[in-house]
């Protein structure tokens, strides 16, 4: 069936939306509600000593994403890597690896070569792919669906969250057979992904303050996203998101690194972003913006409103809802998707076909 905007502006915006619903039915896939128990599913994570995810683009940090998340909870080593790297350098790699690709179209030629050679080497494939019949989902041995259903907006948005979802399930499930979370861990685990969907919704609704803020990004040349933690691999999509359909030049940075570079850039007219959830690494992305605000750069801190201000002139909040630290990547997701929809609305650009890309990069 065709696919309609109803009554949205863009498709992009329409599936910013629909998250709530993609991200619930993607969990229900690994996670059982009534029980609080990760699902007994295809991947036997006690016969692995490692994950390799390989991907492209969105789906790319989206691996990263679960890499920190693999590793804190699960204790299980991850290394990410985008395909078109991977699938040309001659990794090295043993047998009782998990390679998985992660991919909305299943057909991105980079990532399904990648997988091809990682089966043909004798390990073990799995595929986080949303389209269900696609080229990655008959050749992995593993099938892992994401229920975001058809996208049309080539900037990924419900695909990103839905990976994230099912990366972040799967890490709890790796937990739980690795004997590193136990039953009330689990059940924690479980209940504070179920929450997410309805913090997402919250997020999506008030989006005044975001379309404020928006209104002054758009005349910004530069953009810096910051973030520590998984808040890192968001940086990058959130930066990625702004480039992609703004045409705004953005980077995305480990906000550790501020002082190794970036920081030479800040002046009043190149704005940070900071994703800034209350965890254990918040004070400290607190005092990189205390440097930035410092040298007179303009900061937009997406921090919970119970979360400490840091001290300095022009911060501005944007105020997502407390939340499990484990969710945050899920919820933060949403103000960073409105802000780069937001300035890309203000500019007037062709949000949903932005120039010179394209939804599914089949060739080279
Ligand atoms: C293209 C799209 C991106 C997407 C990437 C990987 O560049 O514009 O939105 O993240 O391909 O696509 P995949 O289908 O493998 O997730």
């Amino acid at each position: 069936a065709m696919v309609e905007k109803g009554e949205y502006r863009h498709f992009m915006e329409k599936e910013i939306h629909e998250q709530p619903d993609s991200v619930q039915h993607t969990l229900s896939e690994y996670l059982d509600l009534v029980t609080g128990k990760a699902k007994t599913g295809a991947i036997d994570f006690a016969a692995i000593d490692r994950i390799q995810i390989i991907a492209c683009g969105t789906a790319f940090y989206a691996g990263q994403i679960g890499r920190y998340t693999f590793e804190r909870i699960a204790g299980l080593p991850c290394d990410v890597e985008i395909a078109s790297e991977f699938r040309y350098r001659s990794p090295a790699l043993s047998k009782s690896t998990l390679a998985v690709a992660v991919s909305q179209s299943g057909e991105t030629a980079d990532t399904l070569a990648s997988l091809t050679w990682c089966k043909r080497e004798g390990l073990k494939t799995a595929a986080v792919v949303n389209v269900h019949s696609s080229s990655m989902a008959r050749e992995a041995d593993i099938l892992c669906p994401t229920h975001a259903g058809p996208e049309i907006g080539v900037a990924s948005t419900k695909a990103f969250t839905a990976q994230v979802a099912a990366l972040l399930a799967l890490a709890v499930a790796a937990g739980v057979q690795r004997g590193r979370v136990d039953a009330d861990k689990e059940a924690e685990l479980v209940k504070a992904l179920f929450e997410s969907p309805r913090l997402i919704a919250e997020c999506a609704e008030h989006h005044a303050d975001i379309e404020a803020v928006a209104h002054d990004l758009a005349k910004a040349r530069d953009v810096l996203f910051l973030g520590r933690g998984a808040m890192f691999p968001l940086a990058m999509e959130g930066a990625l998101k702004l480039k992609e359909i703004s045409y705004i030049h953005a980077e995305g940075y480990a906000a550790g690194e501020l002082k190794h570079g970036p920081i030479a850039l800040i002046d009043e007219e190149t704005p940070t972003v900071a994703l800034a959830p209350l965890d254990d690494v918040f004070e400290k992305t607190c005092s990189n913006l205390q440097e930035v605000s410092a040298r007179g750069g303009p900061v937009i801190m997406i921090a919970p409103e119970t979360a400490p201000a840091p001290h300095g002139a022009d911060i501005r909040r944007i105020h997502p809802p407390d939340c499990h630290p484990l969710i945050a990547p899920l919820v933060y997701a949403v103000p960073v998707q409105l802000l780069a929809y937001y300035t890309a609305v203000h500019k007037g650009t062709d949000v949903d076909q932005p120039r010179n890309l394209a939804k599914s990069v089949t060739v080279e």
